[in-house]
């Protein structure tokens, strides 16, 4: 407000904003059923839905509408089935799904490091079924470990606790070894020549930093490394120990505005 105003006019002018919303919604919700014009339907229904999510969660950001990727439905077909129709991830699980499939002719194996049910390595194998080569998926199958003084206050140790079965049965299908154990114990189970790609998605400081320590020199010239965690506020070690590592090293971090940040080695 540019001037104080006395309360019987700070109150009518409440009244007047409310008035021009009800008849803002009331357009809206007129042009959502009562058009055949897809255009304006599509307008109206992500309005609408942009209103609502603003009177429940102000501070999210709805995103655009009518992009290629809503379309794609052997993607998402296959993502309801892994994640149950929550649709959270299915950007990020998209966007992995691309980078895996762009090192596709590069030498080497991929990586995961936190695979919880294993739905983003069936991703990674997926994308590059019948290149020849082998995933190497490193979880604990105990959930995180106890946070560090880096992390904040979100995580509590045992959380994503996961079920071996059910990644052990996803990535049956493909040529993939699955190694059980601590980070960065673990790594030490597996026997890697070269990455080509690499996720890390284990939410905190100490094996975010242990997994790029370990992945880092793994990666060809060209190949991929996806921090699923580094732009969430919820993981605050995850960026500190991606931003610590690749402080004096020639790439860049390149933060993307689904939460992740990506590394492409030179
Ligand atoms: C967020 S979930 C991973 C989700 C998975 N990448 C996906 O997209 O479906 C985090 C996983 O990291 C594992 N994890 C976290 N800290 C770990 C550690 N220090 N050692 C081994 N596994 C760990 C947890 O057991 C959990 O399964």
């Amino acid at each position: 407000m540019l001037y104080p105003q006395s309360r019987p006019a700070a109150a009518a002018a409440r009244l007047r904003r409310l008035i021009g919303e009800l008849r803002d919604l009331a357009w809206l919700v007129r042009r959502r059923f009562g058009t055949s014009d897809d255009r304006a339907r599509q307008y109206a229904r992500l309005t609408l839905l942009e209103r609502a999510a603003r009177a429940i969660m102000p501070e999210y950001v709805i995103t655009e509408h009518s992009k290629l990727w809503f379309e794609d439905d052997r993607f998402l077909e296959a993502y309801d089935r892994l994640e149950h129709g929550r649709r959270r991830s299915a950007d990020r699980k998209y966007l992995v799904r691309s980078f895996a499939a762009s090192v596709a002719d590069l030498p080497g194996d991929t990586a995961e490091a936190g695979i919880y049910h294993g739905s983003t390595s069936w991703f990674i194998c997926e994308a590059l079924r019948g290149t020849g080569k082998t995933h190497h998926a490193f979880d604990s199958f105990e959930g995180l470990a106890e946070p560090g003084g880096a992390d904040g206050q979100f995580w509590r140790r045992g959380d994503m606790l996961a079920s071996e079965e059910l990644a052990r049965e996803r990535l049956s299908p493909y040529p993939a070894e699955i190694h059980k154990g601590w980070i960065p114990a673990c790594f030490e189970k597996a026997s890697i020549e070269a990455l080509c790609f690499a996720h890390i998605d284990v939410d905190l400081y100490a094996p975010t930093l242990e997994a790029m320590r370990f992945f880092y020199p793994l990666m060809v010239s060209g190949g991929v490394i996806v921090c699923d965690d580094y732009g969430f506020t919820t993981c605050p070690g995850a960026k500190r120990a991606v931003d610590e590592y690749m402080a004096d090293r020639p790439e860049s971090v390149v933060h993307v505005p689904t939460g992740q940040a990506f590394v492409v080695k030179r």
